[in-house]
C-alpha cells in the first residue's frame, strides 16, 4: 500500500500494530522504522533496536539469517547510508524480506517477531512517558478498540480451570506484575462480573462444544485492557489535554467481527465476538471481499468507512448527511485545554454494530462500579443474547440504552485508573 494509506492506517490503527497476517496492510510508522532497520544489516552485534517478544531479558540480538537480509549493510556503520540503501528498496521487497523472517522465526504467521523497544535512538523512551511529556504529532485522532481484543490473546479458552491461569495467561504479554498487582487486578475483575459472558457462551454453545471456566472470559477482558484499551484511554486523554481543539479525539469501541463464522467453524467456539483485528476487516476487507458480506457486516463496513473517509477528509467522523441518532461525538466531553489529565474522565465513546446498535454511549467515572450493574431485570435471563435479530424488535434508543449498560460494566476509567499505574513494569 501507498505512503498515504500506510500513515493514515498508522493514525488509525495504533493499537493494531501487526506484523503477523501477510496480506494485513496495516504497518505502523514505529514498526516500519524497528523492522526495516534491522533487516538492513547482516552483521548486528551493535544492533538492539529489535527485541523479541519472548525474550524479556531483551539479551537475544536481532541477526536474520541470510536469505532475509536487504543489502544495506555498511561496514563503516553510517546510518545515512543505510538509509539511503534502504529507501531504493522496493516496498514488495521490503514486506516480502520481513515477512519472510518473521515466519521462519515464529511459524506459522510471524506473530509477535518484531515488536519495538526502546532504542534511544529510534525510540527514545517508552511511549507513555513521551506522550505524558506532550512528545507526540498533535493531529486529531481516531481511537478505538475492538470488544474482545484479547480475546485471541488469551489463548484457547479450554486450558482455563482456575484464577492461577490467567495469570499465566498474563505472564506472557507481562512479565514484571508482582502477586500484589495480580491480587488488584483480580480485585477489579471478580468472577461474579463475569456471570454474563459464561451464561451467554453456554446458551450458544452445542452439546458437543465446551465447557469453558469463567477465568477465561476474565482473562481475555484483563488482557484487552492491558493490551489495548487503557493505554488508548490514556493517550487520548493526553491529546485531548493538549488540544484546543475539543472534538480532538474520538473513541469507538467495535463490537461486531465479519470472522466469527470462521472461527466457529474452525471450533474456537469461544470466540464470538470482536476480536483482534476486526476494526480493520471492515475498513479494508481483508478478509472478505465486499461482496461476500451479510448485510449486517456491509452495514458495520459502510458506516465505518463513511466515518474514516468523512474524518480524513475533514478532521469529523460525522459526514453532512449523519443521522443525528447515530453521530459521534468528542471522547472527553468534560475536558478543557490544559486541564491537569483527569485520570477518570467521563468518556463518550461510539458503539460500533453489534448486537445494540452503533451510537454513542457516556460513560461517568463511577457508573460502571455500582454493585450488580448486571443486574436480571435488564437482561432477560430466559431468551439470553444469541444473535442481534432477536433484538430486532426493541427501538433503537431502547437498544442503544441497553449497549450502554453493556459498557458501563466494563468499568473502563476505574480499571485503567489502576492498569495506567502500572505503565513501566508492561514496558510502556
Ligand atoms: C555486508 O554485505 C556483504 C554482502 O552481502 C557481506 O559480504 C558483508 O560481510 C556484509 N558486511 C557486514 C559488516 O555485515
Ligand atoms: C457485545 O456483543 C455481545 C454479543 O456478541 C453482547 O453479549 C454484548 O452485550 C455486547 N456488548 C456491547 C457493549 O455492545
Amino acid at each position: 500500500m501507498g505512503r498515504v494509506s500506510c500513515c493514515a492506517a498508522a493514525l488509525w490503527a495504533l493499537a493494531s500494530c501487526t506484523s503477523a497476517v501477510p496480506n494485513d496492510p496495516v504497518v505502523t510508522v514505529d514498526e516500519l522504522g524497528v523492522r526495516y532497520r534491522g533487516l538492513a544489516r547482516e552483521s548486528v552485534e551493535d544492533f538492539n533496536s529489535v527485541k523479541f517478544a519472548d525474550d524479556t531479558s531483551g539479551s537475544r540480538r536481532f541477526a536474520p539469517p541470510q536469505p532475509y537480509t536487504l543489502g544495506c549493510n555498511s561496514s563503516s556503520g553510517d546510518e545515512e547510508e543505510i538509509l539511503h540503501c534502504l529507501r531504493d528498496v522496493p516496498m514488495d521487497k521490503l514486506t516480502e524480506t520481513a515477512m519472510g523472517y518473521a515466519m521462519e522465526n515464529h511459524p506459522p504467521a510471524g506473530l509477535f517477531t518484531f515488536i519495538p523497544s526502546v532504542d534511544d535512538d529510534f525510540l527514545p523512551d517508552r511511549q507513555s512517558v513521551l506522550y505524558k511529556a506532550g512528545r507526540f504529532a498533535q493531529v486529531p485522532i481516531v481511537y478505538g478498540w475492538t470488544h474482545d481484543d484479547g480475546a485471541t490473546n488469551a489463548g484457547p479458552a479450554t486450558g482455563y480451570q482456575s484464577e492461577a491461569d490467567i495469570k499465566t495467561a498474563i505472564r506472557g504479554f507481562a512479565h514484571a506484575l508482582t502477586d500484589d498487582d495480580y491480587a488488584e487486578l483480580f480485585a477489579l475483575y471478580p468472577a461474579s462480573e463475569f456471570d454474563e459472558e459464561v451464561h451467554n457462551y453456554e446458551a450458544r454453545k452445542a452439546a458437543a462444544d465446551p465447557t469453558v471456566s469463567v477465568h477465561y472470559f476474565r482473562a481475555a477482558r484483563i488482557l484487552r485492557d492491558l493490551l489495548f484499551t487503557c493505554s488508548s484511554l490514556e493517550f487520548a486523554a493526553e491529546i485531548r489535554k493538549r488540544s484546543d481543539d475539543p472534538s480532538s479525539v474520538r473513541l469507538y469501541d467495535l463490537n461486531q467481527s465479519t470472522v466469527t463464522p470462521l472461527l466457529q467453524g474452525a471450533g474456537m467456539v469461544w470466540l464470538s465476538g470482536a476480536v483482534h483485528g476486526s476494526d480493520m476487516d471492515y475498513l479494508y476487507n481483508n478478509m472478505f471481499p465486499r461482496e461476500k458480506l451479510s448485510e449486517a457486516d456491509l452495514e458495520v463496513s459502510d458506516r465505518m468507512l463513511a466515518a474514516f473517509i468523512n474524518f480524513a477528509y475533514a478532521g469529523d467522523p460525522n459526514g453532512d448527511g449523519a443521522e443525528a441518532a447515530s453521530s459521534w461525538p468528542e471522547a472527553f466531553p468534560s475536558m478543557v485545554n490544559g486541564a491537569s489529565s483527569q485520570s477518570k474522565p467521563a468518556l463518550n465513546v461510539q458503539l460500533i454494530g453489534g448486537p445494540w446498535g452503533t451510537g454513542s454511549c457516556h460513560l461517568t467515572p463511577d457508573t460502571g462500579s455500582r454493585e450488580g450493574s448486571f443486574a436480571p431485570e435488564q437482561m432477560d435471563m430466559q431468551h439470553p443474547m444469541v444473535d442481534s435479530t432477536k433484538y430486532g424488535e426493541m427501538g433503537g434508543n431502547e437498544r442503544l440504552q441497553h449497549g450502554q449498560r453493556e459498557l458501563e460494566r466494563d468499568r473502563l476509567q476505574e480499571r485503567c485508573g489502576f492498569i495506567n499505574t502500572l505503565a513501566e513494569k508492561l514496558g510502556r
